[in-house]
């Protein structure tokens, strides 16, 4: 991580952004106060959460805001990239929650203080429940209720908000919640998916003029989440199972967004498989982009199965692995960020998602020793730069996450922070990643 503050880093220009990135369910708690989101009715079903925990307390953020605040100004960072509860916003009843409004709003004003600019995601998973009862991402009316959802935000927020993202991660939430259902809203069926990306995509289109109209000095983009995928064998069949699996998880969301259609593989899929494409969809969908959000965790290999939707292989044996299991392989964001800048004429790509969950624990001394995090970050923070050199432009690097959270699906039991939370208490402690990281920013402040 001492890339951070070297001379002649890449990370050693004041335009470059270090941040630390967090999202609302994961984090806030404080359901009382907001309507119920599809990941509430999620974690109500028997055996969908590890865990078997659910987002009602979570950090306790909401409460703890103040801390969690002095926390990100103590780590010298430049930026913190949230996200806003849909649910805490909008009310079943279509009326707006301004005690939601003017929650966000406090962080806004904090971080201003702070010179702490903040990056907004708008949609990091949590759609209001009433809205997945009228078919949720199924619903092309659903574009709409975001569309107007973020016309509310932008209002309020307008320009205080550096960058904001109009959705996180839209793979997550198509294929992972209306395809395989592991996500909420826990919809299993190939016939779902790709309908509901459409949606998604649509609606983030319909929302950056809104964006550009309410905050028109703020950067305006969306989040991807990319796996590079590698073939496991030089044979014919799994080169192109290989280029299956990157047209389905990759290529069909990012093609559409900046050339507006979507990878040729769509011709091979079932009729009523296909997404719904009305006339201008596309050109909605294409809108141009500020930036490109980029969520990079690891790669995967590809072997051939006869199937349409390939298999992903399991690390290389002997390989590096985190405590969720993926593989520690930081030439994949290289390779990521090389080849995305090859296939495609982009605007500045932001990393707006790294990091790894380990089995951290507080030892005796009430440190946690974290060394595989500050590790991990060290080399991907390289990998980065060598994109950079290699012409690739990239504006700025966002550590996921902040605090320890609810990891979806897993629950608690996944540590992604650099600041450790102990949930009995809801105690902070920062991790040793996060005193290093500290560290460095604050000599790379005073060198810059
Ligand atoms: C991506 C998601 O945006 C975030 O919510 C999640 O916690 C991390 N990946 C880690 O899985």
């Amino acid at each position: 991580m001492d890339i951070l503050a070297e001379a002649g880093s890449p990370f050693a220009q004041r335009d470059f952004t270090i941040g630390v990135a967090t999202s609302s369910f994961q984090i806030e708690g404080d359901a009382d106060n907001r309507e119920l989101s599809i990941w509430d009715t999620f974690c109500n079903k028997p055996g969908k959460i590890a865990d078997a925990s659910h987002g009602l307390v979570a950090c306790d953020h909401v409460n703890r805001i103040e801390e969690d605040l002095s926390i990100i100004n103590a780590l010298n960072v430049d930026a913190y990239r949230f996200s806003v509860s849909w649910p805490r916003i909008i009310r079943q009843d279509g009326s707006v929650n301004q005690q939601g409004l003017d929650f966000y709003g406090k962080i806004l004003d904090t971080l201003a203080r702070n010179n702490i600019k903040a990056y907004v995601t708008l949609y990091h998973w949590d759609l209001p429940q009433y809205l997945e009862d009228t078919g949720g991402w199924l619903n092309r009316k659903t574009a709409d209720a975001f569309a107007n959802y973020v016309d509310v935000v932008t209002k309020a927020f307008g320009d205080r908000v550096f960058s904001y993202a109009t959705l996180n991660e839209p793979f997550c939430s198509a294929y992972l919640g209306y395809e395989i259902g592991v996500h909420a809203p826990g919809l299993v069926g190939k016939e779902y998916g790709k309908k509901a990306i459409h949606h998604l995509l649509l609606a983030h289109g319909k929302a950056m003029p809104i964006i550009r109209k309410n905050a028109p000095k703020a950067e305006a983009g969306i989040v991807l989440n990319f796996t590079p995928f590698y073939s496991n064998s030089s044979s014919e069949e799994d080169i192109r199972a290989t280029k299956l699996a990157h047209d389905h998880h990759n290529d069909w969301y990012i093609k559409p967004l900046i050339h507006g259609e979507y990878p040729s593989l769509i011709e091979q899929i079932p009729l009523a498989h296909r997404p719904d494409i009305k006339d201008g969809d596309m050109d909605i969908i294409a809108a141009p982009l500020d930036y490109l959000g980029v969520n990079y965790y690891t790669r995967a290999k590809v072997k051939d199965d006869g199937t349409s939707d390939p298999c992903q292989l399991p690390p290389p044996e002997g390989s590096e692995t985190t405590a969720m299991g993926w593989e520690v392989y930081p030439q994949g964001l290289t390779d990521l960020l090389v080849q995305l800048h090859t296939d495609y004429t982009l605007p500045p790509l932001l990393i707006t998602e790294n990091g790894l969950a380990s089995d951290d624990f507080l030892n005796d001394e009430g440190e946690v020793n974290d060394t595989q995090r500050i590790r991990y970050l060290a080399t991907h923070l390289q990998a980065v730069a060598n994109a950079m050199e290699a012409g690739v432009n990239i504006t700025g690097y966002f550590v996921w996450s902040l605090l320890d959270n609810f990891e979806w699906a897993l629950g608690y039991e996944k540590r992604f922070g650099i600041v450790y939370v102990d949930y009995s208490t809801q105690k902070r402690t920062l991790k040793a990643s996060a005193k290093k990281l500290q560290n460095l920013l604050m000599q790379r402040k005073e060198m810059l």
